[in-house]
Formats: structure tokens, C-alpha cells, sequence
């Protein structure tokens, strides 16, 4: 056993880390959340739902277990698993989907598992950080792409050909992206993956729910391809947790025999399972939900555009202050009149670029965002904003 003193000193590196996160104004911390939602991403107001709570309970009493209880390759694959994978894959139109346990683990499984080594995986520079992280695991290159520029992902693709490349690309991106609340221009996209014999991979983590057809995200119609993938999170608008990822059977297959963070992990909780086949259900039921969401982003890009700012006309809506220091200062204000706005700061967002990311959900009403945007015109007004 170590003695104390060297216990101390083994920690004395992540503490001079702390202290130094602390002196960049960047430690972060873990704080209860109040104050009106305008920082979650239940977009639909579907995590404290009654229907679905409603359909957890209904499951409870048919002996859906909590745990799974092993892997989905032993015992762990329950029939709750199963049946919400095929209402999945009818829902969004794909050929095959897949769960897993969170966004993160499968984007970062899919990147690690199914690019080969003289494949290449482009990366928008502004995806996700399970998608960089699921890159660092591939054998393929690697390069980046500027920001939803789908020359620069073809000009990446023609520079490695051109180095000799002999694979298939990958390119990655989100469909609206999480910081940004931008579009992918998915058309181009698919063109060039299309024209390179290559593959794409569209993480819809905040379009799901949202946008598209029934709420079938903004690659709905690109579902099914043999050369796309689409991943739809369920810890967003679907207001519950894990991934369902939509592929072709035999990408699906490869990852059920090869994909180590599905093979090697526990399954998802069935009764999870069971709240996200009630969420899908939602969407097809309740258009008003997403209606309803539509006139808010109306009204917080009428509200945005009176104060001499950008919108982005979707639930996502960054306001750049640029300074971290500032940017927190304003977070804090707004926070203090009761609306649950964060700011966000490097390395989450490019350096100069912190800003408060407002994110409109069901939790909130017209009035709150009327009142949040008073807030904001008063904030705003503040020097160096
Ligand atoms: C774009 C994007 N992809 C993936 C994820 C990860 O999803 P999950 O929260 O289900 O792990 C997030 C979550 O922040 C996200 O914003």
C-alpha cells in the first residue's frame, strides 16, 4: 500500500493541472442546474414526459428488466433491444439499426471499427468530440475538412489519392451542428462521397426529433443507402439515452462481431429501450410538439435579429461574446434573472469564439423566451459585448 506522503505526490501533477485550468479561467465544475431550461437538449420536453413515463411503467409491470445484465452478444440481448432496433429501422427508413449505449461510445465505435487502414477519415473541423476521439482509435489517415465546406472534404480526398491512397474516405459530420446550431449542406456532401467511392457518416445528435419528416432528422432522405450512416441519439429530443445507429445489415454485422465498445460492454438498460420506442412513437403522434418548438425559433430569430444579431433558425442558438471571461460573466447575469443559459469556452469552441449557447426546448414557453430576450438586450449592453 502506498504511504501517504507518496499518495500526495502522485497527485500532485493532475493538481498543478487543476491550478493551472484555474488560472486560464477554465476549471470546470459540476453545479446543480435551476432557472428556466434554455441549456438542456430535451428539445421536445421528453424527459419528464408522462407517455413515456407511462410506457416505462407498463414495461416494469410485463418484467422488462432494469439491467440487461450482460453484453448483447451473451445473455444480454433482450427482446426490448430487438423490437426497438426494427421500429427504429422502419421509422427512419434504414435498412438496419443498431443501439447503443450513449452517442459518444458509438460515434467513437463506429470511427474505431470501420474505417481499414488504408482507408481515409475526413473530419469537419467542427464535429463532435466522440468523433475526433473515435479517429484517435482508427488505423485509417486522418485529415479535416473547413467548417461545412464540401470542397475542402473533396480536396482532402483528391491530396491522399494523389499520396497514393487506395482505400475508401469517410467523411464525418453533423447534420446541425451542437455548438453552432448550423446545417450540414448534406446534398454536396453525399455527391462527393458518392463520386470517391467513399462513405458517410452523419451524426444527427441534435436534428433528430426535431427536423425532417416526423421528426426523421435532415439525412432522412438519404436513410438506407449502402453507403451512409446516420447516427440518431436518444439523450436529446428523444428525452431518454443511447444511439441508434442506421446502416446497411452488413456494416451492422461487421460491428456486432467486430466493434469492440459493442461487444465488450454491458447492453443498454431495456427498460431505456423500452422509453426510447415510446419517444419514436411520440414523434409520430405529436407533430404539435415540433410545431410548437418551429414558432419559438421564429421568435428567438425575430428577437435576435431586433438586437443586431445572427440567427441560426434552428433550437440551437449560439450568441458570440468572443472573451471566455466575458462570456461567463454574461451567462452568470442571466442567470441570476432565472434562465439556464451556460457559457462556452475553449476548447469546446475554437479560441475567441466563447459564447452563450442558448438551446430552445419545450421545458421553456414563448413567454420565457420574450422575457429571455429582454434579458439579453439589457446583458448585451455591457462593455466589450
Ligand atoms: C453532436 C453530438 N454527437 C454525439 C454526442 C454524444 O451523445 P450522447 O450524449 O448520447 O453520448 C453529443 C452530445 O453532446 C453531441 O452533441
Amino acid at each position: 500500500m502506498l504511504q501517504r506522503n507518496e499518495d500526495a505526490g502522485h497527485l500532485t501533477r493532475y493538481e498543478t493541472t487543476l491550478r493551472r485550468l484555474a488560472g486560464r479561467g477554465r476549471l470546470r465544475g459540476l453545479s446543480e442546474s435551476g432557472g428556466i431550461d434554455f441549456s438542456s437538449n430535451d428539445y421536445l420536453g421528453l424527459a419528464g414526459d408522462g407517455r413515456v413515463a407511462e410506457a416505462l411503467q407498463a414495461a416494469i409491470a410485463r418484467g422488462v428488466p432494469i439491467g440487461a445484465g450482460g453484453s448483447r452478444l451473451l445473455r444480454g440481448n433482450d427482446p426490448e433491444h430487438l423490437a426497438l432496433e426494427a421500429e427504429a429501422a422502419a421509422f427512419f427508413g434504414a435498412q438496419r439499426a443498431l443501439y447503443f449505449g450513449s452517442g459518444f461510445v458509438a460515434n467513437y465505435a463506429l470511427l474505431a471499427c470501420l474505417p481499414h487502414r488504408a482507408d481515409l477519415v475526413v473530419l469537419d473541423d467542427l464535429v463532435h468530440a466522440s468523433c475526433h476521439d473515435g479517429a484517435g482509435a482508427t488505423r485509417a489517415e486522418v485529415a479535416f475538412a473547413r467548417h461545412n465546406d464540401a470542397n475542402a472534404f473533396e480536396d482532402a480526398i483528391l491530396a491522399w489519392r494523389k499520396r497514393g491512397g487506395t482505400g475508401c474516405p469517410w467523411l464525418v459530420v453533423e447534420s446541425l451542428y451542437s455548438m453552432d446550431g448550423d446545417r450540414a449542406p448534406l446534398d454536396a456532401l453525399i455527391d462527393v462521397a458518392d463520386r470517391h467511392d467513399g462513405f458517410l457518416i452523419v451524426d444527427e445528435a441534435h436534428a433528430t426529433g426535431v427536423f425532417g419528416p416526423d421528426g426523421r432528422g435532415l439525412a432522412a432522405d438519404f436513410e438506407g443507402r449502402d453507403n451512409v450512416v446516420v447516427v440518431h441519439t436518444c439523450g436529446k429530443a428523444l428525452g431518454a439515452s443511447g444511439a441508434l445507429v442506421c446502416l446497411s445489415p452488413v456494416l451492422a454485422d461487421y460491428l456486432v462481431n467486430r466493434s469492440r465498445p459493442f461487444i465488450y460492454a454491458t447492453a443498454p438498460s431495456p427498460l431505456m429501450a423500452a422509453a426510447v420506442r415510446e419517444a419514436l412513437q411520440v414523434l409520430k403522434d405529436e407533430p404539435q410538439r415540433r410545431d410548437r418548438l418551429n414558432g419559438m425559433m421564429s421568435q428567438m430569430a425575430q428577437g435576435l435579429a431586433a438586437l443586431g444579431r445572427p440567427s441560426t433558425g434552428s433550437q440551437i442558438q449560439p450568441v458570440i461574446i468572443g472573451d471566455a471571461e466575458a462570456t461567463m460573466g454574461c451567462a452568470a447575469a442571466l442567470q441570476a434573472r432565472g434562465y439556464d443559459i451556460r457559457g462556452i469556452r475553449p476548447p469546446t469552441v475554437p479560441e475567441g469564439t466563447s459564447r452563450l449557447r442558448i438551446s430552445l426546448t419545450l421545458n421553456a414557453d414563448e413567454a420565457a423566451v420574450a422575457g429571455l430576450l429582454s434579458a439579453l438586450a439589457e446583458t448585451l449592453d455591457g462593455p466589450g459585448r
